[in-house]
């Protein structure tokens, strides 16, 4: 028994990684294809995909929103956990990138689960404000960090109650604690972070996988969270 947490080394993500699914050889192509268009390689790791996989099946979620598309890997391997379209398997994933957009699009048509996922092109808070009340089981915020409280604001109408919102990079990119941070978004992060502590009517916690992936669900009844 232990009344704290084991500090997570990289042995131990490399220990999980190897006891989990291992990325199959069509999204390994995925990714080689994107890093020679030139897409940046800044999609979740495989380890991640898994446990969202896991996360999505046991909510046996059926409908999905992602914001932030890039190359497609994490829609794909998303989708992988959701029913077939005829049982209401729908993946829907918003791109502001047109470049991104079209390479996801194309490699989407391609994969497993063409039939469940579409790319939506256009600005996060645009897209979402386009989706109706409680039309969705989960969604997984992963685009500019300064939109991530509108994209929460706009997910608490979105998902149904006691659907899923998952945000990546809670850790931002590494640089959570350091007092000079190279990427200018580190600040919107621990920002953002603020926010998800605090907003009634969400259970959430930073699971250390990946940069740190923010777990939340919508309560039922928000006067019951704990
Ligand atoms: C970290 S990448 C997404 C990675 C992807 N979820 C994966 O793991 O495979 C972020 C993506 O969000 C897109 N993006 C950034 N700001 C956006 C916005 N305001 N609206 C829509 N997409 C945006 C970027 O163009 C980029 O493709």
């Amino acid at each position: 028994m232990s009344s704290t947490s084991t500090t997570v080394t990289s042995e131990h993500f490399a220990y999980l990684a190897q006891r989990t699914l291992r990325e199959d050889a069509f999204l390994s192509e995925l990714k080689a294809a994107a890093q020679a268009a030139g897409i940046p390689a800044i999609q979740i790791a495989p380890e991640q995909a898994s446990f969202m996989q896991i996360l999505l099946k046991s909510a046996r979620a059926r409908e999905v929103l992602e914001v932030g598309t890039l190359a497609g890997y994490s829609a794909i391997a998303m989708a992988r956990a959701l029913p077939h379209r005829e049982q209401g398997g729908r993946l829907v994933t918003v791109e502001f990138e047109e470049r991104h957009a079209d390479f996801a699009e194309a490699w989407i048509a391609r994969s497993d689960v063409a039939d469940r996922v579409e790319v939506r092109r256009g600005a996060g808070s645009d897209v979402l404000r386009t989706l109706p009340e409680h039309s969705m089981d989960a969604v997984f915020l992963d685009a500019d960090k300064r939109g991530y409280p509108d994209y929460l604001e706009q997910s608490l109408r979105i998902v149904r109650p006691g659907g899923m919102i998952l945000v990546d990079n809670a850790f931002a990119f590494g640089e959570l604690f350091s007092e000079s941070p190279r990427d200018r978004e580190v600040q919107a992060v621990r920002e953002f972070n603020e926010i998800m502590s605090k907003t009634t009517g969400l259970h959430g916690i930073i699971v250390p996988i990946g940069d740190g992936l923010w777990v939340s669900v919508v309560e039922d009844d928000p006067s019951s969270q704990d």
